[in-house]
C-alpha cells in the first residue's frame, strides 16, 4: 500500500552507490523468461548527473497544468533498466522482466522508508547519448528514487469509471483504484 508512484522528494537525501547496488542486486533473484536475464542497469546518484537526466523524463502527463516534480523536489537517484540486445533482442517478451525488476526495486526502496516512480515516458535517444550506453544496450524503463515528500491517497474508482489521478489544492495526489469485485471475471 505504501509503494505508490511518488513524484516529489526531499532532495537533501542522497544515495550512496552501495545502496543503489543493493537494490539492483535484488533483481538478480527475480523471475526471468526462460531465465535469459537480459536486463542491465545504469545507476545515477551524483546530483549533477541526476539533474541532467531529469529533464529527459516526463512525469504525470495526465496532470496538464502541473509541472512535476516541483522545483527543488526532484529524485535523488535514477536506476535505468536496460535490455542487453546481445543477450536477447526480444523486447516484447522481456517487458515482463522489466516490470518485475522495477517493482522489486521499488518495494525494497519503500521498505527502507524511500520510494520512487517508474518512468516509461522518456527521451530515449537523448538519454542513450547522455549515458554513453554501448551498442545493443537499450533503455526500457527509468526508475526514479528518493525520499518521498508528498502525500498520495488511494481512492476507489467511482461511478463515472474514471481512473484519472488528480491533485487537490494542497498538492495531495489521489489515485483511483478499481474495486475487487470489478476485476474478478
Ligand atoms: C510501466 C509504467 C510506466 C510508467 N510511466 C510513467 C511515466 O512516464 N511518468 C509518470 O509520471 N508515471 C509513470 N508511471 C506511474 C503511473 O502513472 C502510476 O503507476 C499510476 O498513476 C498509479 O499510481 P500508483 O503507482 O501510485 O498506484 C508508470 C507506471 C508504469 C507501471
Amino acid at each position: 500500500m505504501k509503494n505508490r508512484s511518488y513524484r516529489g522528494f526531499d532532495e537533501s537525501f542522497r544515495f550512496s552507490r552501495e545502496e543503489l547496488l543493493e537494490l539492483v542486486d535484488l533483481t538478480r533473484y527475480t523471475a526471468s523468461s526462460v531465465n535469459e536475464q537480459p536486463l542491465k542497469y545504469y545507476i545515477a546518484f551524483e546530483k549533477e548527473e541526476v539533474e541532467q537526466i531529469l529533464p529527459l523524463t516526463m512525469w504525470a502527463r495526465a496532470l496538464k497544468d502541473t509541472q512535476l516534480p516541483h522545483s527543488g523536489m526532484g529524485p535523488s537517484a535514477f536506476i535505468i533498466i536496460c535490455q542487453d540486445m546481445n543477450i536477447s533482442a526480444n523486447t516484447t517478451r522481456f517487458q515482463r522482466d522489466v516490470g518485475i525488476a522495477a517493482q522489486t526495486i521499488l518495494l525494497a526502496a519503500v521498505e527502507k522508508g524511500l520510494g520512487g516512480c517508474m518512468i516509461g515516458s522518456f527521451r530515449k535517444p537523448e538519454l542513450k547519448s547522455l549515458l554513453g550506453l554501448s551498442e545493443g544496450i537499450e533503455p526500457n524503463l527509468v526508475v526514479a528514487l528518493g525520499k518521498p515528500a508528498e502525500k498520495v491517497i488511494l481512492t476507489e474508482v467511482g461511478a463515472d469509471g474514471s481512473t484519472a489521478y488528480y491533485r487537490d489544492e494542497n498538492d495531495v495526489h489521489y489515485v483511483p483504484k478499481r474495486r475487487l469485485e470489478d476485476i474478478i471475471l
